[in-house]
């Protein structure tokens, strides 16, 4: 299972970089505006940042709704770095751009995905992510993780390639039941990825192992 840190902050995404674990980043407007990187200059200088600090794939989420403009955003995006993968909403033309670009040999991420039809038609197009957005269902009331397990058996029953990028991650239980079910990746905020580390029990035994080697040598 692949980790991506979910977020546009710099020190985050350092920290998570350090474990040695994390695979890529992605980020969103929303995250980027929560930055405070604004204008289109600075957004674009703001993903090489991320992508020379993470040696992994970095969505960029591309603004335009019609075929064209997200043609010709997606393309700048990928001409900045090597593992831009263009993130591309999941709309007529976006299916559309999404089958260009993996057309021209450039990764994409199809997002604001919420149901099983809109799952089979990003990997029709051939889509290298999908981000079905687990949190965001949760909020409505709806399952977030049986989609993902529905998309799973969609995708295994075809040996569709696109991977199931479970997104909008909230908490480490969430992290640990796309594992379960399999997605392929999870992104979510730092605290999704180091609240794994936690155990009480891990805590007490090393601080019993510390004192106990302290006793035999003092
Ligand atoms: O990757 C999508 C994600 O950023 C959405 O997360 O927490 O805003 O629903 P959230």
């Amino acid at each position: 299972m692949k980790f991506f840190i979910d977020t546009a902050n710099l020190d985050e995404i350092r920290e998570a970089n350090d474990l040695g674990i994390l695979d890529g980043v992605t980020t969103n407007p929303s995250l980027m505006a929560k930055e405070g990187i604004t204008g289109k200059e600075n957004i674009l200088k703001h993903y090489v940042d991320i992508c020379n600090i993470v040696d992994g794939d970095v969505s960029a989420e591309v603004i335009s709704t019609d075929f064209a403009g997200m043609i010709k955003e997606g393309e700048a995006l990928a001409d900045l770095h090597d593992n831009i993968v263009v993130k591309i909403p999941m709309i007529k033309d976006g299916i559309k751009a999404i089958k260009y670009f993996t057309d021209k040999g450039i990764k994409t991420n199809c997002t604001l995905v919420f149901s099983p039809g809109q799952a089979l038609l990003a990997a029709k197009a051939g889509a290298t992510y999908l981000s079905p957005f687990v949190g965001r269902l949760d909020d409505i009331s709806s399952d977030g993780l049986s989609l993902i397990a529905e998309i799973r058996d969609i995708y295994d029953n075809y040996m569709f390639e696109t991977q199931i990028l479970a997104a909008s991650v909230r908490h480490t239980m969430h992290v640990i039941d796309c594992a379960k079910i399999g997605a392929d990746v999870m992104t979510g905020p730092l605290s999704s990825i180091t609240g794994l580390l936690k155990h009480p029990l891990t805590d007490i035994g090393l601080e019993k192992f510390l004192a106990d080697y302290a006793k035999g040598n003092s």
